[in-house]
């Protein structure tokens, strides 16, 4: 890959699930495999940029050159990438991250109890990660988020755009098995504030990255210029 696209730009970039502890053998997470976001790890730093991943559990090995960061839950993902997000150029959201962790985690196993036949656990908000980088008031890189929807796709994706102040947003369609989350190919739609600026049919993950990440590098060249 032409290494000029994406040399001297440092990409700080999420991937995977993250897992909210219920209690120490519980948890709440997703289908989220890290597939998407490792192969845009990947393609960015094929272009030469230089690139840090910072990772929910997956079952994948860092791309070649790529510094990884591993974190279980969404408030240990926020301080990594507040640790690198300063010098970054650019941002990629790709984790999938989860919307609501338990408000406390149980130091021991949850019990039945005899009596109950249901049980509440109470769960609270976590910070949104991309929203946090995109509302940031000095050294704000280039952001581009992701919208995982079943529904309404480009309305709910120009809406996430918006309100997490994004500078590019990747519509997936994961209603579509054969697309999105855990499988081998992605198809996906991207917007920027203007509309819709490109649509790359299904194709496997590291070929969409390849576009994306060329989209990407031309888009921040273009703001930054
Ligand atoms: O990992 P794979 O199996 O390859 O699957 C890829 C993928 C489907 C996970 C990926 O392509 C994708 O769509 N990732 C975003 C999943 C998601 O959580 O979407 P969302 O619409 O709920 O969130 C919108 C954006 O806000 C995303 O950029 C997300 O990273 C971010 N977010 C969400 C919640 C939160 N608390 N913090 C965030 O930063």
């Amino acid at each position: 890959l032409p290494k000029a696209f994406g040399a001297g730009y440092k990409v700080v970039i999420t991937a995977g699930p993250t897992v909210e502890d219920l209690d120490p053998v519980r948890f709440i997470s997703n289908n989220s495999s890290g597939k998407m976001g490792y192969a845009i790890a990947q393609a960015a730093a094929a272009f030469g940029a230089e690139v840090t991943l910072i990772s929910g559990p997956v079952n994948l090995d860092a791309p070649k050159g790529v510094r990884r960061i591993d974190v279980k839950s969404a408030v240990q993902m926020l301080h990594a990438v507040e640790d690198y997000i300063k010098s970054a150029d650019i941002f990629i959201g790709c984790a999938a991250v989860a919307d609501f962790r338990a408000e406390t985690i149980s130091p021991v196993k949850i019990k039945k109890s005899e009596e109950a036949d249901t049980l509440t656990i109470k769960l609270v908000k976590n910070p949104d990660i991309v929203a946090t980088v995109g509302k940031l008031e000095s050294n704000r890189p280039f952001t581009v988020g992701f919208a995982a929807e079943t529904n309404n796709l480009h309305d709910f994706a120009r809406a996430k755009l918006e309100k997490k102040h994004l500078d590019m947003i990747v519509l997936n369609d994961v209603s579509n098995k054969a697309i999105g989350f855990n499988s081998d190919d992605n198809e996906v739609t991207v917007f920027d504030k203007d509309g819709q600026i490109a649509h790359f049919e299904k194709q496997p993950k590291p070929v969409i990255a390849q576009y994306l990440m060329e989209l990407i590098f031309k888009s921040a060249k273009k703001k930054n210029s």
